[in-house]
């Protein structure tokens, strides 16, 4: 048993993988350098064949090179095993033209890479259940999987376009489309973690009012009745009164499937429940390597944006990132031991009273976004070595 444990280590240390690194804009250069430093740890110190590069995305690309991100680094980033990003946007490029906007340029690495696959789990870390603006009973425990879909949908559906009526008057257009294998593929990624969660899957949809959301339903139904049936509970609920539910009673869920629209407004909403935006991680997963089990194409952020009111500042709570790096080690690499040490050690932070400015109440200690990440860092070394 020790040999296949040294042995396994050892795998896991010499396999090299490639990281590579987009901070972005904003808080997102700020919570990516505590991250890196979990990084370099590890490879300096415990021998990880961790290979870095570090490229533009956001603002900060357009700023060079005037495009959200470069041919380059779309292709560093289609040759990396994993990526991992910080957050784009910000003021300073509102009124650049809206192909060249910030957001395009994470839109088009989530495309390039067909990451369709976005999961967002909303934890509540038992140490902060007094922070959310929900009664303590309500979210105590809270363990939820939110699987977005994440390349299609009303984000890339044609036309979309504005244009000018003339006589004061504009239209503009967006276009939610999806096929069947759109849907097909995000529900089976629902099913399959629910089967090593609670079984339970929830389908988010506004089919009494979209064309979409009618296939959408279906389209769940059919491949929950002809692969999950004996094993997982499915259940359908309209996007709005599902909205209505995850404040209601959010213990109720499991794992919530849905479009990419209303994923993205729905796990901004549960995040919050949590106490913050800047607790939670997510994984944008591509095809999944079925012998390796894991997936090949992958990018890590956090939830929240760029915050460019606190950027700069030394605040921004750095936990969201180096939670996407353990979400990261397990979904890319395979390594369930170092994510699980990583999320240890930031349950253990919080526990030990530490808050960032985002979680801060009194009694607790009011802390820097570095002296965050370096805690973290130092209960990470006490737990991996
Ligand atoms: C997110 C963000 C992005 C999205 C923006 C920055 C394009 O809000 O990842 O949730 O809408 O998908
Ligand atoms: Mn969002």
């Amino acid at each position: 048993m020790v040999t296949n444990y040294i042995e396994e280590k050892e795998y896991f240390v010499m396999e090299k993988r490639k990281i590579f690194l987009l901070p972005g804009d904003g808080v997102g250069i700020e919570v990516m350098r505590e991250t890196e430093k979990i990084i370099h740890y590890m490879r300096d110190s415990l021998g990880y064949n961790f290979v870095c590069e570090k490229g533009r995305v956001g603002g900060a690309a357009y700023n060079v090179c005037r495009r959200p991100i470069s041919e380059e680094d779309i292709s560093r980033a289609l040759s990396a095993d994993a990526v991992l990003l910080g957050a784009v946007g910000g003021p300073e490029w509102e009124t650049v033209p809206y192909h060249l906007r910030p957001e395009a340029g994470l839109l088009r690495l989530r495309k390039s890479l067909q990451l369709f696959a976005n999961l967002r789990p909303v934890i509540c870390y038992p140490s902060l259940v007094n922070s959310s603006s929900l009664k303590s009973s309500l979210i105590r425990g809270l363990d939820i999987m939110i699987v977005r879909e994440l390349t299609g949908g009303i984000y890339f559906g044609e036309p979309k376009k504005i244009m000018d009526l003339g006589e004061g008057q504009t239209r503009a257009i967006d276009t939610q489309v999806y096929e069947t294998y759109e849907i097909e593929r995000i529900a089976h990624v629902a099913f399959k973690l629910a089967r090593l969660r609670r079984c339970h899957v929830t389908s988010m949809d506004k089919r009494n009012v979209m064309r979409t959301g009618f296939l959408w339903n279906q389209t769940v139904t059919s491949i929950h009745a002809a692969h999950y049936n004996e094993e997982i509970r499915l259940k359908h609920i309209l996007a709005d009164a599902g909205a209505m539910e995850l404040v209601r009673k959010p213990q109720q869920f499991d794992v919530i499937v849905t479009d990419n629209l209303f994923g993205d407004i729905l796990s901004d909403m549960a995040a919050a429940l949590t106490g913050s935006l800047g607790l939670l991680p997510s994984a944008s997963l591509g095809d999944h390597n079925e012998a390796k089990g894991t997936w090949c194409r992958a990018i890590y952020e956090p939830v929240h944006g760029s915050a460019p009111d606190i950027a700069g500042k030394g605040i921004v709570n750095p936990i969201a990132m180096i939670a996407s790096l353990a979400m990261c080690f397990r979904y890319s690499f395979g390594m369930n031991k170092e994510a699980f040490e990583l999320e240890k050690a930031i349950s253990t932070v919080l526990d030990d009273g530490l808050r960032t400015k985002d979680i801060y109440s009194e009694g607790t200690q009011k802390v820097s976004t570095r002296e965050m990440g370096e805690a973290i860092l130092s209960q990470f070394k006490k737990g991996i070595s």
